[in-house]
């Protein structure tokens, strides 16, 4: 489903992103591990066309992203509105959820189906109201943002991706500003995703995220791609000395918290 082939990126003279390739396959959730700096958010907003790569491709369902072949063979670059165009397909979920702090629940997420897609208010209704089913908010429907809990603010934002119907998730760090009580609720949605089969890539410094949600974990430093793998066999016995200090930390962070308790 998403296929990034030797993906290079820099700012100025930092290189970002190094020759980064993975893929995804339909309906699987690759998690991408890396601490603070590695380069995960870059690797995300590239595959929302939010940021612009120097080097490398990205497919999305075998087609290329960001530029079309011409008749003569040439490639040409996508305007801003191919690039809109495909963004509405490839739904984006960020850690601060970004709400619209003067519409409601319910108008935050019928918005972009009516004013993006077109829809009716009384399909986007329905299907607004479907989504916040799904994760667990009808009853909040008519409340503004800063009546929710974090929790429940980052569950709305995932189903006013969901309302645009995207082919792909992409979330980033979306459990990272919550209070710890809060984060399960949100994995839950996101396990459920899982089961109705939507293809997700999912940035996070937190390992039990990965464990919890992964098919794919990808490992990365410095822009480059470390190690990857299933989650069991990476997190329990990873290959590389880079990956074993990467997840020592964790642990020691964690027994630290429990010696705390
Ligand atoms: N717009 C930008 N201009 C210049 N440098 C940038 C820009 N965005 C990111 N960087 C740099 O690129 C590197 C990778 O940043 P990125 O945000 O992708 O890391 P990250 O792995 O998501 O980190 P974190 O876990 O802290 O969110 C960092 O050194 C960052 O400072
Ligand atoms: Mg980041």
């Amino acid at each position: 489903m998403i296929s990034v082939q030797s993906l290079s990126k820099s700012f100025g003279s930092h290189m970002v992103l190094k020759d980064f390739s993975f893929e995804v396959a339909q309906g699987k959730t690759a998690v991408l591990l890396g601490k603070s700096g590695s380069g995960k958010s870059t690797m995300l907003r590239c595959l929302n066309l939010l940021e612009h790569w120097d080097r490398g491709n990205i497919e999305i369902a075998g087609l290329p992203l960001g530029r079309t072949c011409k008749p003569d063979g040439q490639w040409r670059r996508w305007n801003t509105r191919e690039e809109a165009e495909a963004r509405q397909r490839i739904g984006m979920v960020f850690q601060q959820f970004n709400l619209f702090p003067h519409m409601t629940v319910l108008q935050n997420v019928m918005c972009g189906p009516k004013r993006i897609l077109g829809q009716d208010e009384t399909t986007a209704r329905k299907l607004a109201l479907e989504l916040l089913d799904q994760v667990g908010l009808v009853q909040k429907q008519s409340a503004y943002p800063s009546f929710l809990s974090g929790g429940q603010q980052q569950r709305v934002a995932i189903a006013r991706a969901l309302a645009m119907r995207p082919s792909v998730l992409l979330l980033d760090e979306i459990t990272s500003a919550l209070d710890p009580e809060l984060v399960g609720e949100v994995l839950e949605v996101i396990r459920d995703l899982k089961q109705r089969g939507l293809t997700m890539v999912c940035v996070t410094h937190e390992i039990h995220f990965a464990q919890d949600v992964a098919d794919h974990v990808i490992f990365m430093e410095e822009g480059q791609l470390v190690e990857e793998g299933r989650p069991d066999a990476l997190l329990a016995q990873p290959n590389t000395e880079r990956l074993r200090k990467f997840l020592s930390r964790f642990h020691a962070r964690s027994g630290g918290e429990k010696m705390a308790s």
